[in-house]
Formats: structure tokens, C-alpha cells, sequence
């Protein structure tokens, strides 16, 4: 399917699957209730849990907010398209629907060339979650939204596999100061030498900001145990579990002298977490196929701006189960 099909498919009220830099989206047009609506029943997705409009750069979000602060237009100008959704106070052009009843709306403009051809297609903004089932791993490339998805009766635009395979930063640029509720791509820090100013972090405070957050997500059907620490420590504590020979681990670095069923390469070197952060989908997902009952990641000490996202996924994915060894 080309992005022009797909632009149709989704003005005529069907549901698509479209890549982005970040995850694959599940999308409808968002002035569609009916097809809104039916984005909550495939995913499984609570109704609470408000979905993000995806535009194209040349749409004007206008009538969509309220009001564009000064600090978001600047956060505009230099991070879109790109992995940052923003959160503004909403305009009664927006369904309730779509926010889930609150008075913001998060909006985010993606740069990957075929989300643009198919927003720029499609001329109005597209209502779109992660595509996924609620609760299990995005997907970073077709095969596993369509593993995912099948026999929901959607539609599939290709796009390869998503190059950062995480999903987006969402910011809060409704009230001052300007807050993290979700981390991503785009790391806090970048957000403040933009801004030159600091950014709240509302991910850890006890008030839900962001519904999403609160979830159980992006967790394999496996138990998943998240090994953090040096290299030779991780493959030693990993060696001393009973499941050790029948699990999958994605590892870091060389496999040898590892004996478990499967070995899947998230990285090949402890501080490249890019690697890291554009496989970890793909690895879960993989997981799922081979109906792996116990799973071990390995992950590093050391620290890059992705590192704050990763944390918080393997945070969700593993249930908390994370050991420092
Ligand atoms: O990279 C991404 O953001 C991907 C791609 C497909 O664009 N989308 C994505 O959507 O991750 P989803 O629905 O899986 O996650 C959106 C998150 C959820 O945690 C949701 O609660 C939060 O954004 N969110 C959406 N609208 C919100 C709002 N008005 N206020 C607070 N949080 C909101
Ligand atoms: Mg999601």
C-alpha cells in the first residue's frame, strides 16, 4: 500500500498502521469518533488513556489549542518534526474522545518521509497510539504489528523497520513550567539547552499527569528479569538461574560462553544505547513468537540521554523486577 492509499483508507473511516521514527501508530482520523472509538476496542486500550494527533509540518494547530506559548513555538521550531509530543490546553475542535476527557490535547509531528507522505496525504490531524496491544511491546517494524494486530481488520502501510524504536518525549507545555510526563527520544536535557531554562520532571511525582504512565506496558508474555551492572558480574548472576538454559537473554558485547535457548544482540557495545533503545522492541516481540516463559536483559552502568526512556521501559516491561548486581 502506497501512503496515497493509505491517506484514503483512513479518510474513509478504516483504521492504519503507519511507521514513525519512534514505534509503528495505529491510526484514525481524529474527527471520526466512530473510527476513534474503534482505535480503544482493537488495542484493548482503557478510555481513559488519551491518544496523540499526528500532524504533518505544514498543518496549522490553531484551532486545535488554545493558545501556542512562547516556549512551545521555539520547542516547535527546533525539535519538529521529531520524537516530541507536546501537550497543550485543548480547543473544543478536539473530542473528548481523543483526550479522554481532559482538558489537554498532545500533539506531535513525525519526520519519518512515509509518515510524512501519508499525513501530508491525509491534510487533517490522525489520531494514533503505539500499535500494539494494550499493556504488550510497540512494534518497530510491520511483521510485529501485524503479528499483533491480525485479523482486527486494519490496514498496513510499510515503512521498514522504525529507526529509534522508542517512543517520543511528551512534554507539558500547558502550564509554566514545563514538565516531562513521558520520557523518550528526546532527553530532558537537549529539552533545557533548547529552552535554556530547567523542565520539570512530573514522571516521578505522585499526582498522574499522564494517564499512560500509571499502566502496565510494554511487558512480554514472559517474566522478564532486567540485569543491570559490569558485564562479567551480569553474565555471572544471569549463569546462577535455574531458568538460565531455557530462557532468551538479549545481551550486550560477545555471546560466547552463553547457553541459553536464544540469544538475541541488543547492542554491541555497553555504551551505545541507541543500538540498544532501536532493538529492545524488536527483541521483546521476538520473545512473544517464541513464547518465551523467562527472559534476561543485560543492561549497562554507564549512561547516555537515552538512558532515562530505557529505564523507564524496562521499568514497566520487567514489572519492576530489575536487579543491580
Ligand atoms: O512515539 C510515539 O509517541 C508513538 C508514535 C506512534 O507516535 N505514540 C505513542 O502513543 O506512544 P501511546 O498512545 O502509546 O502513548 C501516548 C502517551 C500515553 O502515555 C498517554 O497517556 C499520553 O501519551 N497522553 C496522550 N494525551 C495526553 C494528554 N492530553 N495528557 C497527558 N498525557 C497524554
Ligand atoms: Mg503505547
Amino acid at each position: 500500500m502506497t501512503p496515497q492509499e493509505a491517506s484514503q483508507k483512513i479518510l474513509a473511516g478504516e483504521l492504519v498502521v503507519f511507521p514513525t521514527e519512534t514505534v509503528y501508530g495505529l491510526g484514525a482520523l481524529a474527527s471520526n469518533e466512530a473510527a476513534v472509538k474503534r482505535i480503544f476496542e482493537v488495542k484493548g486500550r482503557p478510555q481513559h488513556n488519551p491518544l496523540i494527533l499526528h500532524i504533518s509540518k505544514d498543518y496549522s494547530i490553531k484551532t486545535l489549542v488554545e493558545e501556542i506559548p512562547a516556549k512551545a513555538k521555539f520547542l516547535m521550531e527546533h525539535f519538529w518534526p521529531g520524537p516530541l509530543t507536546l501537550c497543550f490546553k485543548k480547543s473544543s475542535h478536539v473530542s473528548d474522545l481523543v483526550t479522554a476527557r481532559l482538558p489537554t490535547v498532545c500533539i506531535r509531528c513525525p519526520s519519518h518521509p512515509i509518515a510524512v507522505e501519508f499525513l501530508q496525504n491525509v491534510s487533517a490531524p490522525v489520531a494514533a497510539p503505539s500499535a500494539n496491544i494494550s499493556g504488550s511491546p510497540s512494534t518497530t517494524r510491520l511483521e510485529d504489528a501485524k503479528i499483533q494486530l491480525e485479523n482486527k481488520d486494519v490496514f498496513f502501510l510499510e515503512g521498514g523497520t522504525t529507526p529509534i524504536g522508542l517512543e517520543s518525549t511528551v512534554l507539558d507545555v500547558s502550564e509554566d513550567p514545563i514538565s516531562i510526563l513521558r520520557h523518550g527520544a528526546i532527553s530532558k536535557q537537549s529539552i533545557e539547552e533548547v529552552l535554556n531554562t530547567s523542565v520539570a520532571d512530573a514522571t516521578k511525582s505522585q499526582v498522574i499527569r499522564s494517564p499512560g504512565q500509571t499502566l502496565e506496558h510494554y511487558a512480554p508474555k514472559g517474566i522478564l528479569t532486567v540485569v543491570i551492572g559490569q558485564p562479567e558480574k551480569r553474565r555471572t548472576w544471569i549463569k546462577q538461574q535455574k531458568t538460565y538454559h531455557d530462557s532468551s537473554i538479549g545481551f550486550i558485547g560477545s555471546f560466547s560462553g552463553l547457553k541459553a535457548a536464544h540469544l538475541y544482540e541488543l547492542s554491541e557495545k555497553e555504551s551505545d544505547l541507541e543500538s540498544f533503545a532501536s532493538r529492545l522492541y524488536l527483541f521483546l516481540n521476538w520473545c512473544d513468537r517464541l513464547k518465551s516463559t523467562h527472559i534476561f536483559i543485560e543492561f549497562p552502568s554507564v549512561g547516555s540521554p537515552i538512558s532515562e526512556a530505557l529505564i523507564d521501559r524496562l521499568e514497566k516491561a520487567s514489572r519492576k523486577n530489575m536487579i543491580f548486581v
